[in-house]
Formats: structure tokens, sequence, C-alpha cells
């Protein structure tokens, strides 16, 4: 069994995400970091517990950091709701949340078990920073880094125009990571947010799980409400937008991507308009050896495949 470690800003997608690792037959989620994001630390800690409930999996659930490196940005409570499932008042029955710290979390895992474990980023870095500056070796002793995070021409979803919400919330923890993963020549799986919007899930297929029977569907139909009618019936968008159920689907499956370039990608921290956006040198000018693997096409109808297995 693969091992997998999950950071995540609990969040709709963040969930949905997690239902469809959870339903994989080869990979074991080893824990959940929670950080602040789509909404507060209070709010991602106790839905991460929640989770684990849901999957009925006792899976450990750290708390992890509740700012970003610098200063605070904006959430994205208006898409995912206050309590960030789409308040639906949902809360974990019995779980409790472990007392190390996320970031302490992560190094210890991945200093017991060096290169056996993959990491999926699918919330703000700002945990994955904090480790970094424990453990500056953290890259080569992570198996894979799965970013959930940047927009690579610009196409953000945040009041920064051109940044992408995991980035735009922490842009110095995600300089941060991606220097680092650079500095030792090796490549992050990047699934940004435009990769996220050519391989949204059809409004069809959507309405199908949204009646299936199931408990894990019926929690889908529930959290994903707001979200549901948010998309289609306000922002007219042509599909659910499912960001880090991509990411996940990438990790587990490698092969379910059909086209992706590696490219060296920074962060920009300043500038009063393009804060958090991330910098793809597409035409390698700067001569940079890459530490993006920007994933920019999969197979739509495996990821729709891996979705419906979690909601089983
Ligand atoms: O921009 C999309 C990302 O920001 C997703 O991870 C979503 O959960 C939010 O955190
Ligand atoms: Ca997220």
């Amino acid at each position: 069994m693969d091992r997998i470690l999950i950071d995540t800003d609990p969040g709709v997608d963040d969930a949905q995400a997690i239902l469809l690792a959870a339903a994989h037959p080869k990979h074991r989620i080893e824990g959940l970091l929670a950080v602040a994001g789509n909404v507060g630390l209070e709010h991602t800690l106790r839905n991460s517990l929640l989770l684990t409930e849901v999957i009925d999996q006792k899976i450990p659930v750290y708390p992890g950091c509740a700012q970003p490196l610098v200063m605070f940005q904006e959430d994205a409570a208006d898409a995912h709701g206050h309590d960030g499932l789409g308040d639906v008042g949902l809360v974990p029955q019995q779980r409790q949340a472990e007392t190390e710290h996320a970031a302490l979390a992560l190094v210890r895992m991945a200093n017991e078990s060096p290169n056996e474990i993959t990491l999926a980023a699918i919330g703000p870095l700002t945990n994955v920073a904090v480790a970094l500056t424990i453990d500056p070796d953290l890259p080569k002793k992570l198996k894979r880094l799965v970013v959930m995070g940047g927009a690579v021409t610009g196409h953000g979803n945040t009041s920064s125009i051109t940044a992408e919400f995991n980035i735009y919330f922490d842009p110095e923890a995600a300089h941060m990571v991606f220097t680092a993963w650079a500095k030792v020549g090796l490549l992050i799986d990047v699934v940004d947010w435009e990769v996220t919007k050519r391989h949204g899930f059809p409004q069809e297929v959507v309405n199908r799980w949204r009646t299936m029977d199931s408990p894990k569907a019926k929690f889908f139909k529930a959290i994903t409400d707001k979200n549901y009618d948010r998309s289609f019936n306000v922002l007219k968008r042509p599909s659910l937008y499912a960001a880090d159920p991509l990411a996940l689907a990438v990790l587990l499956e490698p092969d379910i991507v059909t086209k992706a370039e590696q490219r060296h990608l920074s962060i920009e921290i300043n500038g009063s308009h393009s804060r958090g956006q991330t910098i793809v040198d597409w035409d390698n000018r700067l001569g940079k050896p890459a530490n993006a693997n920007i994933i920019l096409a999969v197979d739509d109808l495996r990821f729709q495949a891996l979705m419906e297995q979690g909601l089983r």
C-alpha cells in the first residue's frame, strides 16, 4: 500500500478529495494535516475530524498553522460556507485531534519513513513551509509532493486576479516550498486552477451522484448543495470545479495524466496586483532547472470514476 499524507483546509472540495482518496484500494491515508485556508483552523480541524468519521477510518488528525506566515489576505467562506462544509452543521461525534503540531508530525513521519510517504498539499502551504524550516532536507525525504495550487497562465480565482487561492493565502510559504524543491532538483506535481476548470465534473454526472443512496453520496450532496447552486445557477459554470479531487486523482493514479510539462515555477510575493501569482518560465528564458511538473490534461472518465468510487 502506498502511504499518503494530506495537508488540507476542508473545504468542500477537500472533503470530496478525501472521500476519493479513502476509497482507493492501493493507498493508505496516514494522517490529515489541518491548516487554515478556506476557513479558520478551528473549522478545518473540526472538519478534518468529521471526515475521518465519514470515511470510517481512524486516521490521526494533526492541528497545523492557524495563520499564514506573513499576512492574512482573504478566506474562501463564500465558496465553502462559514463552517467550511456548506453550513449544513455537521460535526464530529467522537474523534479528537492529536496534540502534535502538523508540521512536526510531517517532519517526524518523513524521517521515520524516508522516501515512503507521498504528500498531497491541497490547502495553503503554511504547514509545509514550517516543516521545511524544521527540516530543510524534507524534499529528499518525501516520495513525492503533489500540490493543488497556482494558475500557470495567470487565470486565477482570487481578488488578486492572477493568483489562485492556496498560493494567494500564503505566498511566502509557497515561495519557500517551490524554492526548496528547486534547490535539490526535485519536481513538484502541480495541479493548478486552470487544469481544474478544464476537467470539472459535468452537471449530468454530478446530478447522478446526487441521487446515489449511500451515506457517503448523501454526505457529498449535503456539503455540495450550496456549491452546486453557486456553480451552475449563479456563476453559470459549465461544470463543477473539483480542484482537490483532481490533485488526489493525479496522486493516486499518475497515468490518468494525458499531458504535462516540466518548467521552472516561482511565486510572486510582492506586487499590488500580482502577489501570489505563479510565474512559469514557459520558454525557459532563465535556464533554471524545472521544479514543477505542470499537469495540463487528464482522462476525464477515469477522474470521474475515481470520484464515484469514493461515493459508494
Ligand atoms: O483554488 C482552489 C483551492 O483553494 C482548493 O484547494 C480549495 O479547497 C481552496 O483551498
Ligand atoms: Ca483545499
